[in-house]
């Protein structure tokens, strides 16, 4: 039994060897045609790979192309936000500077005032005068003005200079009141 089978083994032996040696010995006219097909099909793949290389490329240079006009317009937002919020601050600066402007006015009309019509007695504190700085003048505002435009004491009506309007006393009183804070 032992021997047919190593009989058997030694024949398929001899069969794998001849076709062997047919293939080698063959001439290589009929080989040549596989061999172009390998270099047509490997010239097919790297053209192929080369072709999705320039694809990817593009959809990169796409994709960053987006991200570039994404940045770039959220810079010109930016830049547009920044720019609203500083017109506003220059806003109410100037809006800030114009409600002061007329209280700058009133204290400036109400200093040349008092130089002119009150200063000779209130700065001495002569006769009485109460001097800049002094308690009586916070009182109320009111009460300071009706009694600088009737006189008071031994002050003179309008402190003796009749030519000052109701306004004018005011004035010069809210100068002094806000100089003696
Ligand atoms: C001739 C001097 C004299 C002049 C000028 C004068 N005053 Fe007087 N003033 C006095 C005297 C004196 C008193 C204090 C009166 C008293 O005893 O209550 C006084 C008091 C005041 C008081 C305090 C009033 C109160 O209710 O307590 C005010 C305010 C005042 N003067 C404002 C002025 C103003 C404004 C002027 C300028 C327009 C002026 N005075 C000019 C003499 C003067």
């Amino acid at each position: 039994m032992k021997k047919i089978l190593i009989l058997v083994f030694v024949a398929l032996l001899m069969v794998a060897c001849s076709n062997d040696s047919s293939e080698t010995t063959q001439s290589p006219a009929p080989a040549s045609k596989p061999a172009e097909n390998t270099v047509q099909r490997a010239t097919d793949a790297v053209q192929q790979a080369a072709d999705q290389v320039v694809e990817k490329g593009q959809e990169l240079k796409d994709e960053a192309a987006q991200y570039v006009d994404k940045a770039s317009d959220t810079v010109t937002a930016k830049a547009e936000e920044l720019q609203a919020g500083a017109e506003k601050l220059v806003q109410q600066g100037s809006d800030r500077l114009a409600a002061l402007a007329p209280a700058a006015a009133t204290f400036d009309k109400g200093s040349s005032i008092y130089q002119q019509s009150c200063r000779s007695c209130h700065d001495s504190g002569i006769m009485g005068a109460p001097r800049l700085g002094d308690e009586r003048y916070s009182a109320d505002l009111d009460v300071l003005v009706e009694n600088s435009i009737k006189g008071i004491g031994r002050m003179p009506a309008r402190g003796g200079n009749r030519n000052l309007s109701d306004d004018d006393v005011r004035a010069a009183v809210e100068y002094m009141v806000e100089e003696s804070k």
